[in-house]
């Protein structure tokens, strides 16, 4: 059986990997509008990673014999100022999702919840990966300023992302 404090704490995790799927739906679809196919195929894909990221706490609190408890999902964001505000907007809210996964290894720790300290070490190398890449675009987007064939082939690039595994599979 898991402690209230972590099942809390994996509750709101769950709403926040909805929430940051939402996000980025949101963003696929200010990319559409604008015409930006290969970029809002990228944040599509990033959405169901997140929500991939979501089941599997899901599944884990049923594991554990914990109560999963959803709560309702925030309005995500609809309008940014261009491209780069797009994924600047990404990587703070990755930085804040690491935050919220670090303070809950710190509660397992402290509960002396080696399972769940073992089972979040997934998400903890899985925030360095998500941060880098967010960050390599954004460095990217800089690069290329208004370069109109730059930000061309940069959405040519980023269509070609494929369904990876762990955005399929929970
Ligand atoms: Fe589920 Fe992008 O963190």
């Amino acid at each position: 059986m898991i402690k209230s404090s972590l099942e809390n704490a994996i509750n709101n995790q769950i709403n926040t990997e909805f929430y940051s799927s939402y996000l980025y739906l949101s963003m696929s679809a200010y990319f559409e509008a604008k015409s930006f196919s290969g970029f809002a195929k990228w944040m599509v894909i990033q959405a169901q990673e997140e929500y991939t990221h979501a089941m599997k706490f899901y599944t884990y609190l049923i594991q554990k014999g914990g109560l999963v408890k959803l709560s309702q999902i925030d309005e995500p964001k609809q309008e940014w100022k261009s491209l780069i505000d797009v994924f600047e907007d990404t990587y703070e809210h990755e930085q804040k999702v690491t935050a919220s996964i670090n303070a809950i290894v710190d509660l397992a720790l402290q509960e002396k919840d080696h399972a769940t300290v073992s089972f979040l070490n997934w998400f903890v190398t899985e925030q360095v990966e998500e941060e880098a890449t967010v960050q390599k675009i954004v460095d990217d987007l800089k690069l290329i300023g208004d370069n109109n064939n730059g930000l061309f082939m940069m959405d040519r690039e980023l269509g070609q992302r494929a369904t990876t595994a762990s955005s399929v599979t929970v």
